[in-house]
């Protein structure tokens, strides 16, 4: 059996992840609209990755007999003024996500919850690499900048990115 405060915070952060997924697949609409559509593929496949992130919690949450409680998911914004502007959002939002996962690690120590602790270790080094994910992009659109011919080759490569759901323990 879980420990209530630790449940309560794994569920907060389910809706986190849940709104991560939001946030990208809004980042998605707005590539639609400027027609960036392997910018748009990438976002998608980032929603993915975050419902999937928060299904594990769902899953953790089932599996040590504890009750999964969805709540509101706040809407994200819709539009951003560059896509420079897009991915420092994206960078930001990691990092932020970053502190909020070592916050749950922080308060699984507290509590002498080894078990969840160690699940919340998927999630740490989960977080390495979404930073670096994230970074990298934001430093090729940076390099693009304003050469259009730059920009729709990294449109290409972004359009190959496809979804690999994380292995099943
Ligand atoms: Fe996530
Ligand atoms: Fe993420």
């Amino acid at each position: 059996m879980l420990d209530e405060e630790m449940a309560n915070a794994i569920n907060i952060q389910l809706n986190a992840e849940l709104y991560s997924g939001y946030l990208y697949l809004s980042m998605a609409a707005y590539f639609e609209s400027t027609d960036l559509s392997g910018f748009a593929n990438w976002m998608r496949v980032q929603a993915q990755e975050e419902l999937s992130h928060a299904m594990k919690f769902y899953d953790y949450l089932v599996q040590r007999g504890a009750r999964v409680t969805l709540t509101e998911i706040e809407a994200p914004p819709t539009e951003w003024d560059s896509t420079i502007a897009v991915f420092e959002h994206v960078y930001e939002h990691e990092q932020m996500v970053t502190g909020l996962i070592n916050k749950l690690v922080d308060l699984a120590i507290s509590i002498s919850d080894h078990a969840t602790n160690n699940f919340l270790q998927w999630y740490v080094a989960e977080q390495v690499e979404e930073e670096e994910s994230a970074s990298g992009v934001l430093q090729k659109v940076k390099l693009a900048g304003e050469d259009s011919s730059g920009l729709l080759m990294l449109d290409q490569e972004l359009g190959t990115r496809v979804f690999h759901p994380p292995a099943q323990e």
